[in-house]
Parts: structure tokens; sequence; C-alpha cells
């Protein structure tokens, strides 16, 4: 009974009717170009945080007198370092931090930003509990490392108006020094525009002295993506360990305009050029103020014969009050105050040494 013209006509028709199918499945059947992008959940959730933070940080007059007392000696409360954790394992130095902290209650507050899907154990320190903010997961190659320093930021700046630097730590970060030689520098170091205290991040306008891994860098999430927000001269580098003032942390948390590239996914085949988060940082903020900034990091790291980009991790067995005195000296006017990254196994030799040198000027 079937026509044999009908056969050409129906397959013509199967054809046709299958071109949008085509169109609707090719993206999901390719493999896809990028890395995965931000959930817009978590961008929406952050936008939310950011702003809140940034309209509590312009309404917020240094805490006002609330009582007579005060209002008679109008004792401006003391400036605050917040310390922002961001981990994706346990906080195993945590002893050390604590040792760190000790009688200086009211002179810091501390944030800690851990990925939900790693399991971490509870830091048995009192300085750390419930001191965990709403976390989101994060990655390596990733901007998710930018938008967790942000949260943290926010966080901060919506939870007590006295914060006013903003330092920047890993779990495998230590301290060089005494509290109060941390403290010191920050609050003494005036050298910015009007008197102004200075970031401490470092800016730098090549990599090694090679232009070609700041390039790449540049254009690792696609060609000329950056522009014009980000001209490839305006594109800078440092450390993803900083201090920054609360100037500083509230313009970070304000932006929007940089974002917007900084968080594109990278090309999967230039995935080896991804480190967002080395790059945002820097490149804001020496656009935004340069003078502002010490361009140098408190963070010291040994990068001699780094493997992926992980710099050396020291062990158990390199520990001692020489490397210690070693990795505090700095060409720049501080010295060093944090180092990594030190390996879990370090945290009993460090205590060995905590008292009588790390803790000791
Ligand atoms: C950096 O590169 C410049 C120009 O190629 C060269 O003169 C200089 O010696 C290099 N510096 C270092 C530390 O390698
Ligand atoms: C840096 O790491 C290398 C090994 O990668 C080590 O030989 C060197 O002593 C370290 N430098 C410092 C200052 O600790
Ligand atoms: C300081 O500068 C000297 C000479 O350029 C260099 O050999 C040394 O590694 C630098 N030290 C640090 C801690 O960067």
């Amino acid at each position: 009974m079937t026509s044999p013209y009908a056969s050409p006509f129906l397959l013509s028709l199967l054809l046709l009717l299958s071109i949008p199918v085509v169109f609707l499945l090719a993206p999901r059947l390719l493999p896809p170009k990028t890395l995965p992008a931000i959930p817009d959940a978590d961008e929406s959730d952050d936008l939310a945080l950011f702003r809140r933070a940034i309209l509590s940080s312009s309404s917020a007059t240094p805490t006002p007198p609330t009582s007579a007392a005060s209002y008679f000696f109008r004792r401006r409360p003391a400036p605050k370092i917040a310390f922002l954790f961001l981990t994706n394992s346990d906080l195993v130095f945590s002893p050390l931090w604590e040792k760190f902290f000790r009688g200086h209650t009211h002179q810091f507050n501390l944030y800690v930003h851990a990925d939900p899907y790693s399991f971490l154990e509870l830091p048995p320190t009192p300085s750390f509990r419930g001191r965990f903010v709403p976390a989101k997961a994060t990655q390596r190659a990733s901007p998710t490392l930018i938008s967790a320093a942000r949260r943290l930021l926010a966080t901060a700046l919506l939870d007590d108006p006295n914060n006013q630097f903003f330092a920047l730590l890993s779990q495998s970060c230590i301290p060089l020094h005494p509290f109060p030689t941390l403290y010191n520098a920050l609050l003494s170091d005036n050298a910015g525009p009007h008197s102004r205290h200075r970031s401490f991040i470092e800016i730098m306008d090549n990599m090694d002295n090679d232009t070609k891994l700041l390039h790449d860098r540049y254009y690792a999430r696609g060609d000329d993506v950056m522009l014009p927000e980000v001209p490839y001269d305006q594109f800078r580098a440092g450390s993803q360990f900083f201090v920054l003032t609360r100037r500083h942390a509230i313009m970070v948390v304000r932006d929007m305009r940089l974002w917007k590239k900084f968080k594109l996914p990278c090309l999967i085949e230039r995935r080896d050029s991804c480190y967002p988060e080395e790059h945002y940082f820097p490149t804001l903020l020496d656009m935004q103020d340069p003078e502002g900034c010490t361009k140098y990091t408190l963070t010291r790291v040994n990068w001699t014969d780094s493997v992926a980009g992980h710099p050396h991790m020291y062990g158990p067995g390199e520990v001692s009050a020489s490397l210690i005195r070693e990795l505090r000296k700095s060409n720049m006017t501080h010295s060093y105050m944090f180092a990594r990254k030190f390996s879990p196994e370090c945290l009993e030799p460090l205590m060995e040494i905590a008292d009588s040198v790390i803790l000791r000027d």
C-alpha cells in the first residue's frame, strides 16, 4: 500500500524536523570548551552578601558611644585585624595560631571559609570555634577561590566595623613573628596617600621576568575576552595571600566591572595558565589605588623547584629556629610575617619552637 514516493518525502520531513533537535542537543553532545563556570545561585547569594557589606560599611560610623562614660572619654575602640582562613582541609596549625592570638582578644577576629565538600575536623582550639562562615565549593583553576576570598572579606566587613585589616591565609600558613609585631607593622605604616594605611599585596607587571607567562595567564579565558575592562598593559600578577586595609576590602567587595571578566571560566586547553586568584586582586587594586599598596606581600613562599603550581612544602625535618629566622628575611621595608607551605606533620616541631623562636623577636 505504501507509495514509493512517500519515503523520500518522509525522509526530508524527518531531516527537517531533526534540525532544531540537533541545535538543542549539540551543546550537550560536543565536549565543553571551558572549565566549569560558577553556578548562578552562588553568584546571586554572593551579590546579596556583598550588597549588605557595602551598605553597612557606608553607613558605619566608628561605633557610637553607648554610655555616658564612653561618651566622656570618646574612646575609639582598638582597630582589629581580621584573619581570614581559606581552607579545604583540617586547620592543623590551629594550636600554633592559638598561641599567637593569646592575650590579644580585643585586637583580632577570625573567620574560616571551609569548602563544604571537604569534611574537616573541627579545630580543638577556642579561637576557631564558631568562626566558620557560610561557604561554597572551591576548586583550583577556577574563579571560586576569588569568590571565597571576597565572601570572607564581606563577612568580616559586616561582622565588625573595627576590622581595619584583613589578612588572607590558608591552612598551610604559619606566623613568623609575635602578634604585636604584626599589629604594629600594619598600624604604623602610614605611607599611603593622605598618610593612610596601606595594603600589603604583591603587584607585579611581569612574572619571573618571563613575559610569556603573564601573557598566557591573560589569555587563559579566551582571546580578547578581557577587553575593554582589563587591557593587557594593566593586567597584574601577585600572591594570592595578602593583607588589605578596610578601604580596599570594600573596594574589592564593591567591584563588579573586573569581576565580570575574571569570573569567566578558563578554556580547557589553557587550564595550565588558569590562576585567576593571582591576578584579580593585584589588577583591581593597581587600577584603583596603586599608591595605597606596598606592592609586596608579608607571606613568604618558597618557589624553588615548584611542581605544577605548588610551591615547596616544608616537612618536619626542615623545621628549625634557623629556618624561621631565614624565612623572616625580606628585601622590603617589613620582614615577612607569615610563611607557607608547611605539611601537617610540622605541627609538633613548630610547637616545640613556638615560644622560644616563632613568638619571640
Ligand atoms: C630580566 O630581563 C631583562 C631584559 O631581558 C634583563 O636585562 C634582566 O637581566 C632580567 N633580570 C633577571 C633577574 O633575570
Ligand atoms: C626552598 O626550597 C628548596 C627545595 O625546593 C630548599 O632546598 C631551600 O632550602 C628552601 N629555601 C628556604 C629559604 O627555605
Ligand atoms: C633579596 O635580594 C637578594 C639579591 O637580589 C636575593 O639574592 C635574595 O634572594 C632576596 N631575598 C629575598 C628573601 O627575597
